[in-house]
C-alpha cells in the first residue's frame, strides 16, 4: 500500500529510469551466451578449445583473430572441411560471442 504524504520508493525510481536511459545512450542487446554456444565446438575441439589431436585449439587465441577466422570461414576455401558448413549457422553476435568466450579460456 502506498500511504498519502510518503512518496513511494518504486515512483522515484521509474522517474529516474529515463535519465539513466538518455546517459547510456541506445541500449546495446547482450551477446548471446558464448559459453553455451561454444560446448558444440568441445567434441572436435576439446574441452574448453583447447585443442583436440590435429583440430586447431581456440583457448587463448587473440578474439579479434578468432571472430575473423570464424566470419572466414563461412565461406569455403580450398583446405577446409567441416567448418564453412558449421559457422554459416552463426550469426556475427554469435560469432562475437564465441570469439570471445575462446579467447578467454587459459590454453
Ligand atoms: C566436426 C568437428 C568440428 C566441430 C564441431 C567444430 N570444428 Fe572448428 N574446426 C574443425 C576442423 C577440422 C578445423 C580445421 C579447418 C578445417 O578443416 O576446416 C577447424 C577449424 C576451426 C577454426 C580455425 C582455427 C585456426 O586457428 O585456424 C576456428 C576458429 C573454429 N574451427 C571454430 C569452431 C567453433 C567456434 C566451433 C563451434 C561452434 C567449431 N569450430 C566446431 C572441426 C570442427
Amino acid at each position: 500500500m502506498i500511504k498519502p504524504g510518503k512518496p513511494s520508493i518504486f515512483i522515484v525510481m521509474l522517474l529516474s529510469l529515463p535519465c539513466g536511459m538518455v546517459l547510456a545512450g541506445p541500449v546495446q542487446p547482450p551477446l548471446p551466451d558464448g559459453k553455451a554456444l561454444a560446448e558444440a565446438c568441445f567434441s572436435c575441439h576439446g574441452e574448453g578449445g583447447r585443442g583436440g589431436g590435429r583440430i586447431p585449439a581456440l583457448a587463448g587465441q587473440d578474439m579479434t583473430g578468432l571472430q575473423q577466422k570464424m566470419l572466414a570461414l563461412r565461406s569455403p576455401s580450398p583446405g577446409s572441411t567441416i567448418m564453412p558448413r558449421l559457422m554459416r549457422g552463426y550469426d556475427t553476435d554469435e560469432i562475437a560471442a564465441l570469439a570471445d568466450y575462446f579467447a578467454g579460456v587459459s590454453p
